[in-house]
């Protein structure tokens, strides 16, 4: 019997779950794994809007919102293995899997892993390639500083970078929940997740290996995975769509929620018709 609504929790493989699990029985079904440091709530603008049509599954990522956090390193790998496994817990053989930023590396991982399992692919703000050696040095002050000065500042510093500017006057809720998301976050997850950042494969080689349909977005402003990343992406991946978001930095699904979920429409209805 399927469990309908928000905040079940489901125990996979010694690890507590917890996702939204919204929609119709018989409807295609997308999963939507969220950004780093965030949780499943960064979706709720896509859950409202697609659950009419759309069995939406959202879920906290391993040690973030309330999902637990178990005692392995972690990796993209691992959560990769725990995305399978989720869809497995819930007898779901094949989805639409979305992916924001962290959840995009996941989803490249889980495609390449298990081609089989996925019927199309939405990559939001995201990129293929590894940790470039600045950005792994980034990685490790981001855990030295949480240490020394707490995760506030943390928060603080991330929004500066998250946010198209004029989001920061118009989308001033929406920055608040964010936040909250960040400096709810349990500390040892920010270190552990930075570390898997730090090790992270590319995945760019194996792009043209994809024969799923592929929409990727990007927010016009987005600094940490900017355009010209969505653009290479889109350039490896046969027949994949590109769609640049405006009035959107990092968090395009927050920022321009009504596009965003156009666009997801426009590919799922052209996967199930
Ligand atoms: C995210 O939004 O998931 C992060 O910006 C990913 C990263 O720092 O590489």
């Amino acid at each position: 019997m399927r469990n309908l609504g928000s905040n079940i929790k489901i125990t996979v493989d010694n690890l507590t779950v917890n996702y939204n699990d919204d929609g119709p029985d018989d409807a295609p079904i997308i999963i939507f794994i969220h950004g780093f440091p965030f949780n499943k709530t960064a979706w709720n603008k896509q859950v409202t809007a697609l659950k009419d049509n759309y069995r939406v599954i959202a879920y906290d990522v391993r040690g973030h919102g309330n999902s637990s956090a178990g005692d392995a390193d972690f990796s993209i790998d691992l959560f990769a293995k725990d995305l399978l496994d989720l869809m497995d817990a819930l007898k779901i053989d094949k989805v639409v899997l979305c992916g924001l930023s962290m959840g995009g590396y996941i989803a490249l991982n889980a495609v390449e892993k298990y081609p089989d399992r996925f019927d199309a692919l939405i990559l939001s703000d995201t990129n293929c390639i590894a940790d470039p050696p600045e950005t792994k040095e980034k990685r490790m002050k981001a855990i030295e500083s949480i240490k020394e000065f707490g995760v506030e500042k943390y928060a603080d510093e991330s929004i500066k970078n998250l946010f198209a500017p004029e989001s920061f006057l118009t989308k001033k809720e929406e920055i608040a929940a964010v936040r909250e998301m960040i400096v709810n976050t349990n500390k040892e997850t920010l270190y552990k997740t930075l570390r898997a950042f730090y090790e992270r494969k590319e995945t760019c080689s194996r792009l043209q290996d994809i024969n799923i349909p592929v929409l990727i977005m990007v927010g016009k402003e987005d600094k940490i995975t900017p355009p010209e990343a969505a653009q290479m992406m889109h350039e490896k991946i046969e027949d994949s769509v590109l769609k640049i978001i405006e009035h959107a930095g990092h968090l395009s699904n927050i920022e321009n929620p009504s596009e965003f979920n156009n666009q997801i429409e426009a590919l799922v209805s052209t996967v199930y018709y």
